[in-house]
């Protein structure tokens, strides 16, 4: 740092004027019923953020307020001002929709607002002594969650297009960050390795593009479905089928029509 101390020029943000919250609540409160594809199916935490809220709220402490800043000389009037904050809780609203989590089209018009804020902050900071290295228009400040928990937030920041870490005192809570934000972008976009299984009938034999963490996720499927074969081989006796008998049916009505029938104890996938 240098010796000679310039105060950093920092516009006020989105965050610090208004928020579409309605909308943010309507999304986040939604998400509760979400049953396939979200961190919570992953593994539970206590107060975990809804990915909603902590997408939005990352969004608009990222984005400058349009609004006029006489001292800065910069911003618009009052009019264009709110304009201008309008079309920005368009793209909130459109951010928090839980079917647009991975919508690239949707995420990257935010990851552009979100540059175009950087840039005009590095632009009012020209002057200072660290410009080179705090203020790179190409590159956006990297993030750090110190009590991540269940990662909602490092995990949002990571689509937001920042490099994110995490951190907890809680080892559940590392290694669930690592799975989400530390792992996934290290095999992004590769092809997956693991031992091919006889008995998936997706097994993605042939195909060439594995976008994102689809590579990934078909090798933890594919060596999911070698360690079942692999246990049933060396434990499986020790469970054998389980007859339904007429007992069975006295809580669990959805089985009658399974009576006088073997199943196996072993877990399926799926
Ligand atoms: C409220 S939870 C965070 C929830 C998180 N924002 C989310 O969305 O899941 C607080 C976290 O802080 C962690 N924590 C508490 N004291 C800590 C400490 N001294 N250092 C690091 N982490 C700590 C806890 O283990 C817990 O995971």
């Amino acid at each position: 740092m240098s010796s000679k101390t310039i105060a950093v020029k920092s516009p006020r943000k989105l965050i610090e004027v208004a928020l579409p919250l309605d909308k943010i609540s309507a999304a986040a409160s939604h998400e509760k019923s979400i049953r396939f594809g979200h961190l919570s199916t992953l593994h539970l935490w206590w107060s975990r953020k809804p990915l909603a809220a902590a997408r939005a709220v990352l969004f608009a402490q990222l984005v400058n307020d349009p609004g006029y800043e006489r001292y800065l000389n910069r911003g618009v009037n009052k009019v264009e001002a709110a304009k201008e904050r309008e079309r920005l809780f368009r793209i909130i609203e459109e951010l928090v929709v839980w079917e647009n989590t991975n919508n690239e089209e949707v995420l990257g018009r935010a990851r552009g607002e979100i540059y175009r804020s950087w840039r005009e902050t590095c632009e009012l900071n020209r002057a200072h002594p660290d410009a080179s290295t705090l203020f790179d228009p190409n590159n956006l400040p990297a993030f750090h969650d110190p009590f991540a928990g269940g990662g909602a937030i490092p995990l949002e920041a990571q689509r937001l297009g920042l490099e994110s870490y995490a951190s907890d005192l809680n080892p559940v809570a590392v290694t669930i960050n690592k799975a989400m934000i530390e792992v996934p972008p290290r095999f992004a976009g590769r092809s997956p390795v693991g031992p091919m299984p006889r008995d998936d009938g997706d097994s993605g034999l042939g195909r060439r593009d594995w976008p994102g963490s689809s590579g990934l996720a078909k090798d933890v499927r594919r060596y999911g479905i070698w360690m079942r074969a692999e246990a049933e081989r060396r434990i499986g006796f020790l469970y054998p089928p389980f007859e339904i008998i007429e007992e069975s049916v006295a809580d669990r009505p959805d089985l009658a029509p399974l009576i006088g029938k073997e199943l196996p104890v072993w877990l399926g996938y799926g």
